[in-house]
């Protein structure tokens, strides 16, 4: 018997639109997706990212409308980002723990209007830095167990204003446990950590740096942290030393140049694996689609059935509210 060709044709199963739907292998629904915002001060006050056109810094009454609309279209979590005004940028990072800053405010007004939403908060200094690095420095270095010291406090302050997932993005070496360590002595058995485990040193972050005002900020680079666009197998371990940790779930960022790193953690770990399709990508997508170059709609849902065939559990997408609009209608 022949399992060939004339016998099999892939066609057949390709020919019509109700048949394509049956045999199709992936599909996006809401629920893939974490909705990013970034937060200014000011009330009434939406300022465009230039570098991402589409994507505004709310202030929080904004963000809190924001948050009631992606909750009537089903956004099941969304990450917030602080633009911190220049002058509250200090060498240690201070502003990260105070209390009433840009981002816990606002977790405390969404959280208020939208008990159902998820609220991720991103753990990390350089929002907060003069310097714009994740972490403390010293004479150059980055310094790792001090950083963490004040991590810790950040993530409890951020837990006590209503943070369901605690989201380090610092990339220091044992953050994750020191985390859980001390989210569970202050009374968070229950608040999630999605660890940023496979986080490179890529040069797509750029507009992102734009939105949170880091951009004239930042000296040097992200490398002795972030790890290497070349490497595979240390994100195998980066991911295995999360999970031992606490980690309850995982990310591999950027999104689209490293759906490989997707697949093998998912396939090894079997654990939530979640996706970032960070600024840069947004960016590259909507330039090209505004130049007319690329069809928007086709290549963003491309995008996220990419990921989903990666074997994502879940994308950090800015294209998360017209995704769901889309799905919607
Ligand atoms: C901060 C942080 C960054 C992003 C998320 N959290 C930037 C960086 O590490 O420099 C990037 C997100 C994006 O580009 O969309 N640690």
């Amino acid at each position: 018997m022949s399992t060939g060709f004339p016998a099999t044709r892939l066609r057949r199963p390709r020919s019509t639109v109700w048949s394509r739907r049956m045999v199709s292998e992936n599909s996006v629904s809401t629920g893939d997706l974490i909705w990013p915002i970034f937060i200014r001060e000011g009330t009434n006050e939406r300022d465009p990212v230039l570098s991402m056109p589409g994507v505004d810094r709310l202030s929080i009454d904004l963000a809190v409308q924001a948050a009631k609309h992606a909750a009537t279209i089903g956004i099941p979590c969304l990450a917030l980002f602080p633009s911190t005004p220049a002058d509250l940028r200090s060498d240690f990072g201070d502003e990260a723990l105070n209390k009433d800053n840009l981002i816990n405010t606002a977790m405390r007004a969404i959280k208020d209007a939208v008990p159902d939403i998820g609220l991720l908060a991103d753990v990390a200094l350089d929002p907060y830095t003069s310097h714009g690095q994740d972490g403390l420095v010293q004479e150059g270095q980055i310094l790792n167990d001090e950083t963490i010291g004040v991590l810790v406090q950040q993530a409890v302050v951020q837990a006590n204003a209503g943070a369901d997932i605690i989201a380090p993005s610092d990339m220091m070496d044992g953050r994750v446990g020191a985390i859980r360590t001390e989210l569970d002595k202050a009374g968070h058995t229950g608040v999630q950590i999605m660890a940023y485990s496979a986080k490179y040193a890529s040069g797509f972050y750029g507009p992102f740096r734009d939105a949170v005002g880091s951009t004239g900020v930042l000296s040097g680079d992200k490398k002795t942290y972030q790890m290497d666009p070349a490497n595979r197998a240390e994100a195998l371990r980066e991911v295995a030393l999360d999970i031992s940790e606490g980690a309850d779930s995982v990310m591999i960022k950027p999104g689209m140049p490293y759906l490989d790193i997707i697949r093998e953690v998912k396939d090894k770990f079997q654990v939530p694996t979640f996706a970032y399709q960070v600024s840069g990508e947004y960016a590259m997508l909507v330039a090209a689609a505004q130049n007319g170059w690329l069809d928007r709609h086709s290549v963003v849902m491309e995008a996220m059935l990419s990921f989903k065939r990666a074997g994502a559990d879940g994308v950090l997408t800015y294209f998360a509210q017209e995704i769901a609009e889309l799905l919607d209608t």
